[in-house]
């Protein structure tokens, strides 16, 4: 066997999913913990700062450790199609994953609320894309409603394979850092990461982190309460208003002794650039909330960073989203091809 050969091969039947097939795997996982003392400094004084950088899975982001668990229940079932609704990276991963399996895909987003990157990725890897004039929430339903009544498996996180792989990210944070961290920060969607986290964390029975969980101020139904009717933000992964698995990212919390807090735009793109300026890591906006929550949380006198050690989830690349990171920014200077104008135009 290789070195590394995805997360089935390696976990077995501690996940817990059909096991009489060949797994459908991109060898996915074994995402690096990296150390951010640069940003630490500045955000976690006196406590140590990682990143889990999960953009680097196969398609980009962290779903795919969840497909390879429920792409290859659905093939052990007999699926011959998937579908899911996504704000992008689950489609992505979904039809990546069916292609690699020999299945159909469909997929369902909301209509100009996905990054170039997810869509791109979604159409290299021949899934049938539709929009829709809504929500990713009403996407959810109109795919639980078609699953339901058509032959078609869903590969949402409603799906119990999916925590099945994502559990271990859990697994691999705590061996990564020799210890379970103090705090796990991480966005908060449709709850699914969260969830499988927590059931990670539980199912290894060692100390468990405190978990620090963030939405974007437009789109924070686990902060006010209350569904969002028309969640809004520019971080388009997290854009949803009615989490399906809000009650168990509820029990997490609680039971983590943990909190969810809303985070401006801003604050997320502040977080953002600070991850690609000060440490070389460049991840999609979505991800940064998890750091932007951890830096209000500090500020506000709600987490004290002294002694502590932080491990932030970035969930996605930051190459999904290219839009994002070129907009208000200025174009580069074009010069013509000489070196003297270089020199002078660098200006040193
Ligand atoms: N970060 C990124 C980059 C995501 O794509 C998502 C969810 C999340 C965080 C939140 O995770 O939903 O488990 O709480 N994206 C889903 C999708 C909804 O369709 O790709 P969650």
């Amino acid at each position: 066997m290789p070195a590394w050969s995805g997360l089935i091969a390696r976990y077995g039947t501690r996940l817990d999913i059909a096991h009489n097939i060949s797994p459908v795997t991109l060898f996915e996982g074994n995402t690096p913990l990296i150390p951010v003392p640069r940003l630490g400094e500045r955000i976690v004084p006196g406590g140590k700062l990682f990143v889990k950088y999960e953009g680097l899975n196969p398609t980009g982001s962290f779903k795919d450790r969840g497909m390879t668990t429920a792409m290859t229940q659905a093939l052990a079932d007999g699926a011959k199609t998937v579908v899911c609704a996504s704000t992008g990276n689950t489609a992505a991963s979904a039809a990546a994953y069916a292609a690699r399996a020999g299945m159909s895909c469909v997929v369902l987003i909301p209509d100009g609320k996905i990054a170039l990157g997810k869509l791109a990725g979604a159409i290299a890897y021949g899934a049938r894309v539709i929009a829709i004039q809504g929500t990713f929430d009403d996407g959810l339903r109109m795919v639980r409603e078609a699953s339901d009544r058509a032959p078609i498996a869903l590969v949402n996180s409603v799906n119990p394979a999916r925590l099945q792989g994502q559990k271990t990210a859990a697994w691999e944070v705590t061996e990564q850092l020799g210890q379970v961290p103090d705090w796990l920060c991480l966005p908060v969607g449709n709850a699914g990461n969260i969830t499988a986290y927590w059931l990670g964390f539980n199912e290894d029975g060692k100390d468990k982190p405190r978990l620090l969980g963030a939405q974007a101020s437009g789109a924070a139904p686990l902060v006010i309460g209350k569904p969002v009717e028309y969640p809004d933000t520019r971080a388009t992964a997290i854009r949803i208003g009615n989490p399906a698995r809000w009650s168990e990212a509820v029990a997490a919390l609680n039971e983590s002794n943990g909190h969810v807090l809303a985070v401006t735009d801003d604050e997320i793109f502040a977080s953002y650039h600070d991850l690609a300026q000060l440490e070389g890591i460049f991840c999609e906006p979505s991800s940064a909330a998890g750091v932007a929550g951890l830096v209000k949380s500090v500020q506000g006198g709600r987490v004290n960073p002294d002694g502590k050690t932080f491990v932030c989830v970035l969930t996605g690349h930051g190459l999904k989203d290219p839009d994002s990171a070129v907009s208000g920014i200025a174009p580069p200077v074009v010069i013509p091809p000489s070196t003297d104008t270089f020199l002078s135009t660098l200006d040193l």
